[in-house]
C-alpha cells in the first residue's frame, strides 16, 4: 500500500520515562500519556512517536530490549497500550512505535542461548568473531567509549557491540534473524499501531570482512561510524523488509540514521515506496563537534549560523522532487534547541523559541516536536558529574579525564553541560507544583530548576505563550499546500545574521525571515504592506523591512 499521510502529519516524540507518570512510582508511563492525550490533542499534532517502551533492563534507558513483544512494567500492561492506541484512534492520532533492531539486550533470549556455545539454535544470531593475537578482532570502537567488542570465555569468542557492551549488535546476515525482526514487526503492526521510528537503522549491514576503522590521532579505538553507516547490504535488508512486512500495512517509517547524505537518503526514501518514507538525519545537530575526535560531539562551540543554513538548506534542495525530509531540532538525544541555536536568557526565550520553530516549520517536510519544545523548555545547565545519568556521560568522562587524561575534568563538565542527552530528558513540566505536575512522588531523573517559571499550566494561561504559537504553526501547515509541498530556495547563504528563504508552489510564494540574534536588524526581499503575513512573533508591529531580537516574519506573496 503507498500512501501520503506522512507528508502531511506533524508528529509529537514523547520519552515515556519523562513525560507524565500515573501510577505514583515516579516513572511516567502509558496510562499517563494517555491523560495527557487530550492536550496533544489540543495542540494540534497527528502522530505520537513513543521511545522504546518494551521489557527492558534499561542500561540505555529502553534501547536495550530483553522482549519486543512486551511492556515494560515500568510503563505498564499490554491492557494499557491497547487502551492507549484505541484513544488514540478514536481521536485521530496515529502511533509510532521505536524499532531497534540493529542490536538487543544482552538480557534477551536470543543472547543468553548464542552466547552458550557455536552450536545452538542462535548461536549465528549475532556477530562472534575468533581473538586476533589474542585480543579484540578490529579496531572498533563503541559509540559509548571503549572497544566495539567483549569477550565471551564460554564461546572463546568475542561479540560485535556498537553502542554499550549489554546491546550486542544482530547478524543482520543470518536470514533467520531477519525473519524474527519481520515477525516482531507484525505483531505489533497486527495490534494496529501505524509504522515505526527505527533506531540507527543504517547500521545493521556490517562491511564484509569487519576491516579496522579510521582511527582519530591519539586515539585508542577507531571511529566506526564512517565504516558502518550505509553499508553494502543496507538497501537491499530495507527493500526486503518493505516487501516482506511494511507494503503489507498503510504505515509511516522513520529510518535514524547517523553518517547519511542527501545522496543516501535519496535511496532510502525514493518516493517509489519500496524502502522507507524518511531518515533522520544528523548534519545539522552534529555541527559544532570537537575538533578533537577522541571527543565527538562534546564541546561547547557555538553553531554559526551560515554553516546551519548550509546544512538544513542542503537537504532541502537535494531531497526535493526525489525523497522526503524529517524536520527536527530536538529529540532525546539531543540538547534543548532554544538553549543551543538561539538563547534561553529570560529576556529572549520565548521569542528565541517561537523563531526557531518558525524556521523549521515552514520548511519543506515532516516536522517532529520533542516533548517540552512546545513550551520552549531549556537545556539543564547541570555541573557536576553526579548529575548525569547518561551512560555517554559517565563512559566519556572515565575514558577521557580518568583513564586517558586528554582534558581536564572542567573544560569537559561544561562541554557535558552543552551536549549532555540528559539536557532533553529531565521530566516535562506540566505545572508548577512540587514534582512539576510529572509525579507526585519524586520523579526518576532531576528536574530542570525553571519548571516552576516554564511549565504548561504557565504556557496555557498567556496568549501568548510558545505552545500557542506551536499550535499556530501545526495549523498554517495543515491549510496550506506551499508550507507542505512547496519547493525550497535560500536566499543569501552567508548572512550570519538572518535566516530566510522562500517556498513556491502552484504560483503562491512564501518567504520566511528569522533573525538569529539578539540585534535589531533590517532585511529587504521584496516584502511589501501587501504582503500576508502567515505569522510573526512579536505583537506590536513594525515595518516589514525591521527585525528585533530573534523576530521571525513569514509572508505569504500570490
Ligand atoms: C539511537 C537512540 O536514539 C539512542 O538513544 C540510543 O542510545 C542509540 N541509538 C542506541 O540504540
Amino acid at each position: 500500500m503507498s500512501s501520503t499521510w506522512f507528508k502531511d502529519s506533524v508528529i509529537y516524540q514523547i520519552y515515556p520515562m519523562s513525560f507524565q507518570d500515573s501510577n505514583h512510582d515516579g516513572i511516567g508511563d502509558l496510562n499517563g500519556i494517555r491523560q495527557r492525550l487530550p492536550y496533544l490533542k489540543d495542540l494540534g499534532v497527528d502522530v505520537l512517536w513513543l521511545n522504546p517502551i518494551y521489557k527492558s533492563p534499561n542500561v540505555d534507558n529502553g534501547y536495550d530490549i530483553a522482549d519486543y513483544e512486551s511492556i515494560n512494567p515500568d510503563y505498564g500492561t499490554m491492557a494499557d497500550f491497547d487502551a492507549l492506541l484505541r484513544d488514540m484512534h478514536e481521536g485521530g492520532m496515529k502511533l509510532l512505535m521505536d524499532l531497534v533492531v540493529n542490536h538487543t539486550s544482552d538480557q534477551h533470549k536470543w543472547f543468553q542461548e548464542s552466547k552458550k556455545s557455536k552450536d545452538n539454535p542462535y548461536s549465528d544470531f549475532y556477530v562472534w568473531r575468533d581473538p586476533v593475537d589474542g585480543h579484540e578482532p578490529n579496531n572498533w570502537g563503541s559509540y559509548f567509549s571503549g572497544p566495539a567488542w567483549t569477550y565471551v570465555p564460554e564461546r572463546g569468542q568475542y561479540y560485535l557491540h556498537l553502542f554499550a557492551k549489554e546491546q550486542p549488535d544482530l547478524n543482520w546476515e543470518n536470514p533467520e534473524v531477519r525473519k524474527h525482526v519481520y515477525d516482531l514487526m507484525k505483531f505489533w503492526l497486527d495490534k494496529g499501531v501505524d509504522g515505526f521510528r527505527m533506531d540507527v537503522i543504517n547500521l545493521i549491514s556490517k562491511p564484509a570482512g569487519l576491516p579496522d576503522a579510521p582511527q582519530p590521532d591519539g586515539a585508542e579505538y577507531g571511529n566506526v561510524e564512517p565504516l558502518v553507516a550505509d553499508g553494502p547490504r543496507l538497501n537491499e535488508f530495507l527493500r526486503e523488509m518493505n516487501r516482506e512486512v511494511l507494503s503489507k500495512y498503510d504505515v509511516m517509517t522513520v529510518g535514524e540514521m547517523p553518517g547519511s547524505t542527501p545522496e543516501d537518503a535519496i535511496q532510502y526514501t525514493n518516493l517509489d515506496g519500496t524502502e522507507l518514507n524518511m531518515v533522520f538525519q544528523f548534519q545539522h545537530v552534529n555541527l559544532g563537534s570537537n575538533d578533537d575526535k577522541r571527543l565527538g560531539k562534546f564541546s561547547d562551540k557555538r553553531i554559526q549560523l551560515p554553516e546551519l543554513k548550509e546544512a538544513l538548506s542542503r537537504w532541502q534542495v537535494k531531497l526535493d522532487g526525489k525523497g522526503w525530509n524529517s524536520l527536527y531540532w530536538n529529540n532525546h538525544d539531543q540538547p534543548r534547541a532554544v538553549s543551543r541555536f538561539a538563547t534561553d536568557d529570560p529576556e529572549y526565550r520565548v521569542r528565541a523559541a517561537k523563531m526557531l520553530g518558525t524556521t523549521l516549520h515552514m520548511m519543506q517536510g515532516t516536522p517532529f516536536i520533542y516533548e517540552g519544545e512546545e513550551i520552549g523548555m531549556t537545556n539543564a545547565h547541570l555541573t557536576k558529574l553526579d548529575e548525569y545519568e547518561d551512560l555517554e556521560v559517565h563512559n566519556l568522562y572515565k575514558q577521557a579525564v580518568e583513564d586517558e587524561k586528554i582534558i581536564d575534568s572542567e573544560t569537559l563538565m561544561k562541554y557535558f553541560a552543552a551536549r549532555s542527552r540528559d539536557n532533553a530528558r529531565t521530566p516535562m513540566q506540566w505545572n508548577d507544583t512540587v514534582y512539576a505536575g510529572f509525579s507526585d512522588v519524586k520523579p526518576w531523573y532531576r528536574l530542570n530548576a525553571n519548571y516552576p517559571d516554564i511549565n504548561v499550566e504557565n504556557a496555557l494561561a498567556d496568549k501568548n505563550s510558545v505552545y500557542y504559537y506551536y499550535r499556530e504553526l501545526i495549523k498554517l501547515r495543515h491549510e496550506n499546500e506551499v508550507i507542505r509541498y512547496g519547493d525550497y530556495k535560500l536566499l543569501d547563504a552567508e548572512d550570519a545574521e538572518v535566516f530566510a528563504y522562500e517556498r513556491n508552489y502552484k504560483g503562491q510564494k512564501l518567504l520566511v525571515i528569522s533573525n538569529f540574534t539578539a540585534k535589531d536588524v533590517v532585511r529587504d526581499y521584496g516584502q511589501t504592506d501587501d504582503a500576508k503575513m502567515l505569522i510573526n512573533n512579536y505583537q506590536d508591529k513594525n515595518s516589514v523591512l525591521e527585525f528585533r531580537p530573534y523576530e521571525t516574519k513569514v509572508f505569504l506573496i500570490k
